[in-house]
């Protein structure tokens, strides 16, 4: 089950060679054979895009099979998907140990979506907060980065905050798309904050809080909620709460 039924590993002793299916693969295609011919900076990038796109939901099974290939004398990985590991297996074998225990860096990831900027200035200013707690934050926009970039963000951040302005009684389809697509790969231990504007009913970021509750998500802050475009009182206000956030992080 890493990451289908029928997903199989070969190993080959006399060449210590781990042919290692779905694990360790990347979705890249290069003129290059090797990962020292392409580096560690976009081996590392491509592996976490491929395990949180692809192996994420399958920790237990990875940890599981990461004991076991840590027994053998391996001298090159060949994935079914991607470059072949020959220089970068202790790195990528401590990158797969620390994702498949649900380990994070101490960062944040903010994803949103906005019709007319509201709910961006929210992201904005929660932004401000958590930096001003020394808290590094990677902020994505729903309109121009794909889900399957983000997240490997999700996958390497400590909290997710996910903004959605209220649309017709629910949360905008394009934030209603990540937190399917999110649930499917069951990212654990994370900490969550959601956020919005909305104009009369505000069923937008409460959508977002149930989604986050659902996943087992801890919520450290109550999910904020502005009504139309924040003004300069709330704005403080919301840099407080990010700030407060950082600080618990
Ligand atoms: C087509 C449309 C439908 C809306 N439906 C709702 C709604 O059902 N409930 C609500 O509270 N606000 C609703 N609003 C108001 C928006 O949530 C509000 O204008 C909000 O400030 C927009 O945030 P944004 O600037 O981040 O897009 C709607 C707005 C539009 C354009």
């Amino acid at each position: 089950m890493v990451h289908w039924p029928d997903s199989m590993v070969t190993y080959i002793p006399e060449q210590k060679l781990l042919l290692s299916n779905d694990a360790f693969g990347q979705h890249i295609a290069s003129a290059e054979r090797f990962d020292d011919e392409i580096g560690w900076d976009i081996i590392h990038e491509e592996a976490a895009k491929y395990y949180a796109n692809i192996v994420y939901p399958y920790g237990d099974q990875v940890s599981k099979a990461l004991n076991v290939v840590s027994q053998l004398p391996v001298d090159m990985i060949a994935p079914s998907h991607g470059l072949i590991l020959r220089s970068y297996i202790p790195q990528l074998l401590e990158s797969y140990r620390k994702w498949s225990s649900h380990e994070s860096d101490k960062k944040v990831l903010i994803v949103y979506d906005t019709m007319w900027g509201s709910t961006k200035k929210i992201a904005r200013a929660l932004m401000e907060g958590l930096e001003s707690a020394g808290v590094p934050v990677t902020i994505r926009f729903l309109q121009t980065s794909h889900i399957s970039e983000i997240v490997p963000d999700v996958l390497n951040s400590r909290a997710v905050l996910i903004g959605s302005p209220t649309l017709n009684n629910g949360m905008l389809p394009t934030v209603g798309a990540l937190l399917t697509y999110l649930k499917g790969l069951r990212p654990k231990k994370k900490k969550g904050l959601a956020f919005g504007s909305y104009g009369w009913g505000g069923q937008g970021a409460k959508e977002v809080s149930a989604a986050m509750q659902s996943m087992g998500w801890e919520a450290p802050l109550e999910f904020i909620n502005i009504q139309y475009s924040p003004d300069d009182s709330e704005l403080n206000n919301i840099k407080e709460a990010g700030k407060k956030l950082g600080e618990i992080l």
